[in-house]
């Protein structure tokens, strides 16, 4: 039977987000420095089975209803489609979805629709190549754009972009990131940059604002109210007038506005680490093991309520405006975008 994840706030938690990898194949500067970071050892990230399991777990006990795999980079994981396939088969079956900045998935999008995922949000915080390259230190935009078309291909439907502006690296490229998006039938969405990086180098008052995201696109573009619902989701949404999606509706754009216009109140939100640790949210300064956990002969059941009792402490929100907020340990390629 399922006894759901509910918070003091009265917050359900039926969206799971899981980590897949803490490593990536891109640098971008926002996120990680050159080098890398010190990554996960193997012996304590989860297997496959292990991932399937708490998957398993997340669904049937805990009435999760939509599974979100992510990174670093999930695709660089051998079994993405072998867990993507078990997750499919469980009953209720999951909303399957996939986060990734794009590299590889123009061989992997159609192994990854025919084993059950529904769609794929790609980031790509610019189009120019020059650009793309200081921004992740790599010079891999075609694989990434190759990667969007063949998901659009796939049906991996609606693709979505996601999008990070720096000022004074990217931020002059939202219109013609817009542009792009139009043309090929992609939902753009930008996001106001966290301070989740590695570096600890995010400043509040360099960060691109939604509301200047919206002046900027405002000169080129006529955006007009969206009428559906939000509901839990952290896009912000816009219809763009003159302009249709791919399956005939207007098409949209949306900003993710997680600083300025905090959605912290409707969080939907449950998050899996790749070494098994449960995180009530983003920001979240406390972590629940589950790995040791399952290791350890814990049965289904056992696990279902340490996951209960980790939601339960979720904080209302990331107060990243009040003077004591501190960063998280882990940094946002360590807990999935
Ligand atoms: P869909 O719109 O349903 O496709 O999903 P999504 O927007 O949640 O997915 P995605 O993984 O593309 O997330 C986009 C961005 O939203 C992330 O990169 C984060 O910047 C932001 N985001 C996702 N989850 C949270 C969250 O729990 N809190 C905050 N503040 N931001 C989040
Ligand atoms: N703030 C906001 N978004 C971020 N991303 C990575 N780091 C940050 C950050 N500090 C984005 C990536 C990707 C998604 C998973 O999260 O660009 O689109
Ligand atoms: Fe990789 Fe994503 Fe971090 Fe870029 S933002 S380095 S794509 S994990």
């Amino acid at each position: 039977a399922v006894d759901g994840l509910v918070d003091r706030y009265h917050r359900v938690a039926t969206d799971l987000r899981v980590s897949l990898t803490d490593r990536c194949n891109l640098r971008c500067t926002y996120c990680m420095p050159e080098e890398g970071l010190p990554w996960l050892p193997k012996s304590r990230l989860l297997t496959d089975d292990e991932i399937n399991r708490l998957v398993r777990v997340a669904v049937l006990r805990l009435g999760v209803t939509e599974v979100r795999f992510t990174g670093g980079e999930p695709l660089i994981r051998p079994g993405l489609p072998a867990i993507v396939a078990a997750a499919a088969s469980l009953t209720p079956r999951p909303t399957l979805s996939l986060t990734t900045n794009g590299i590889g998935l123009a061989r992997l999008a159609r192994p990854l629709r025919d084993a059950g995922l529904d769609r794929v949000n790609v980031s790509l915080d610019t189009i120019d190549p020059d650009r793309f390259t200081t921004l992740t230190r790599r010079d891999r935009l075609a694989d990434v754009l190759a990667g969007l078309a063949a998901a659009s291909d796939a049906g991996l439907t609606p693709v979505k972009i996601n999008s990070v502006l720096m000022r004074g690296v990217n931020d002059q490229d939202a219109p013609a990131l817009l542009r792009f998006a139009l043309a090929h039938g992609y939902e753009l969405r930008f996001i106001e940059q966290m301070p989740l990086d590695a570096q600890h180098g995010w400043d509040r008052d360099a960060m691109v604002t939604a509301s200047e995201i919206l002046t900027a696109l405002q000169a080129e573009f006529t955006l007009l109210p969206d009428p559906v619902e939000r509901g839990g989701a952290p896009a912000e949404t816009w219809l763009v007038e003159g302009f249709t999606a791919l399956d005939g509706r207007p098409a949209r754009v949306g900003v993710i506005g997680s600083v300025t216009r905090p959605f912290c109140g409707d969080c939907d939100r449950t998050r899996l680490t790749a070494d098994g640790q449960v995180r009530a949210c983003l920001f979240a300064t406390e972590e629940s093991d589950l790995r040791e956990a399952l290791r350890a002969g814990a049965d289904d059941e056992e696990l279902a309520r340490r996951w209960r009792t980790a939601m339960w402490g979720k904080r209302a929100g990331h107060d990243i405006d009040d003077p004591t907020f501190l960063q998280p340990a882990r940094p946002m390629s360590a807990i999935g975008g």
